[in-house]
């Protein structure tokens, strides 16, 4: 039986395909349908304009240049707290959408044990057992995840100041949310690059919502397996022949 969240999420998800379009075209998988696209895009819209109205209230000296396009240093102070509202809400709901292919199973825990060989391991295919998403693409997840928690508390006690909360309070949820964004901010760069030209075909799946055989094939075996019912392995192997001949 289906649960609240899994209900909801379908909901969703049949409302936006209304709204948007997804064209798999032959050789192509469907990836990531209207609603996963729309809620990412929001999270990075939403992510970046946190950041940058933060940066200038935190380094206001370094960052003053581009406070112009936010009204300036004031009205970013005031704006920064609704654009992290905005972060963590689509967030949420992306994390309702995603509850599922984002669980952790054995095959992850087995990627990141044996993480150097799977980075440095150009050209072959991805581990077997590999599926929708990576060890590497979940932990990022659950680490925004806890990050939205951290921003949240902290954000609140940073809001409503130390009147409310205290002086105490106010001095740690600074740090802490200094080093959530930092941290995060790291693992956005990484994110950025592993979706463009880290790991070509990739950025397809978040803006037509498909992705090539071939991208399956090489970076979510399992995954191209469950979707195709062909072995990933023999269909790598036919296409180098093919591409010989
Ligand atoms: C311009 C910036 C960005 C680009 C080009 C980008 C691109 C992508 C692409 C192509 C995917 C699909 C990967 C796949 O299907 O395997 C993806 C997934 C994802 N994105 Fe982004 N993204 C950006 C910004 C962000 C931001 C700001 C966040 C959150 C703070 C974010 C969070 C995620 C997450 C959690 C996933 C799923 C797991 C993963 O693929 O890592 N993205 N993104």
């Amino acid at each position: 039986m289906a649960t609240a969240v899994e209900r909801f999420d379908e909901k969703a998800r049949r409302a936006f395909e209304r709204i948007g379009r997804t064209e798999v075209y032959v050789g192509e998988l469907l990836r990531h349908p209207v609603y996963t696209r729309f809620l990412h895009w929001m999270v990075a819209l939403f992510f970046f304009l946190a950041l940058f109205t933060g940066f200038g209230v935190y380094l206001p000296w370094l960052f003053r240049w581009f406070m112009p396009i936010f009204g300036g240093g004031p009205l970013a102070r005031e704006m920064h707290p609704w654009f992290g509202v905005g972060f963590v809400v689509f967030f949420g709901l992306q994390t309702l959408n995603w509850l599922k292919p984002m669980a952790w199973t054995k095959a992850d825990t087995n990627w990141m044990r044996n993480i150097k060989e799977v980075v440095t391991s150009e050209g072959k295919l991805e581990p077997p057992d590999t599926g929708f998403f990576n060890a590497g693409q979940k932990a990022q997840f659950w680490e925004i995840v806890v990050g939205c928690v951290v921003y949240l508390i902290t954000g609140i006690i940073l809001w409503a100041g130390a009147p409310t909360f205290g002086r105490w309070a106010v001095a740690i949820s600074y740090v802490l949310h200094d080093i959530s964004a930092l941290i995060m901010l790291g693992g956005i760069f990484i994110h950025i690059y592993l979706s463009t030209i880290g790991e070509p075909g990739t950025f397809q799946a978040m803006t037509r919502g498909s992705v090539s055989e071939a991208w399956a094939w090489t970076f979510h075996p399992a995954w191209y397996k469950e979707a195709t019912g062909r072995d990933p392995q023999q269909a790598y192997e036919q296409a180098l022949r093919e591409r010989k001949d």
